[in-house]
């Protein structure tokens, strides 16, 4: 048992950056779980899950979601349907500001394009382009927040974003 937890200690440390090598670590943890009473040695085994369990958390957070989910959440979040049509709407218009999603995701945005701002390349929006798009849930929000502020000047509404991903999930 404490050998089933000290050599998945030793292969957390090795894959962070943690500073203390991974072969010191280990030999000093055995010495300790030979010699160490229970009572001090639980708490290093405690330790030990727990960064096993943090590094899967941060290995299913490079991908846990997708375009689908995504679209199901914000229409079960707005009462009702994403619609395609209002979606192509909202993303190639221009609402009052500068910029329209499709200043910098391009028309349809099965490309790569162009930031407005600074011409740096972003890489197709639409999901059947880029399998990348809409798998970190936390990347969507982060960037419809601040996307849907430099477009319509405010933050999008759940239908809005249901209307996106719609679109966006149509495009093939
Ligand atoms: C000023 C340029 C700009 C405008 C305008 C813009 N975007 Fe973006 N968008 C970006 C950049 C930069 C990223 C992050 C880099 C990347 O993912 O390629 C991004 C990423 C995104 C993502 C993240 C997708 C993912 O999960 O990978 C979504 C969603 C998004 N934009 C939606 C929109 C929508 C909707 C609009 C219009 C309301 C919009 N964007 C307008 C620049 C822009």
């Amino acid at each position: 048992m404490s050998n089933h937890y000290l050599s998945r200690f030793s292969s957390s440390s090795s894959s962070s950056s943690s500073s203390s090598s991974p072969s010191i670590s280990s030999s000093l943890f055995s010495s300790f779980s030979l010699r160490l009473p229970a009572f001090l040695s639980l708490p290093l085994l405690c330790l030990s899950a727990a960064l096993t369990l943090a590094g899967v958390a941060t290995n299913a957070h490079a991908a846990d979601s997708s375009a689908q989910a995504q679209l199901t959440h914000w229409e079960q979040a707005a009462g009702t349907s994403g619609n395609a049509d209002r979606g192509m709407r909202l993303f190639t218009s221009t609402h009052g500001q500068e910029w329209s999603c499709a200043s910098c995701h391009g028309k349809p945005p099965t490309q790569d394009a162009q930031h407005a701002n600074t011409g740096k390349t972003i890489a197709p929006l639409a999901p059947a382009y880029n399998p990348k798009r809409f798998t970190v849930l936390a990347k969507s929000d982060k960037w419809f927040r601040r996307n849907c502020n430099d477009v319509l000047g405010r933050e999008c509404t759940a239908t809005e974003k249901a209307d996106v991903l719609a679109y966006l999930i149509n495009i093939k």
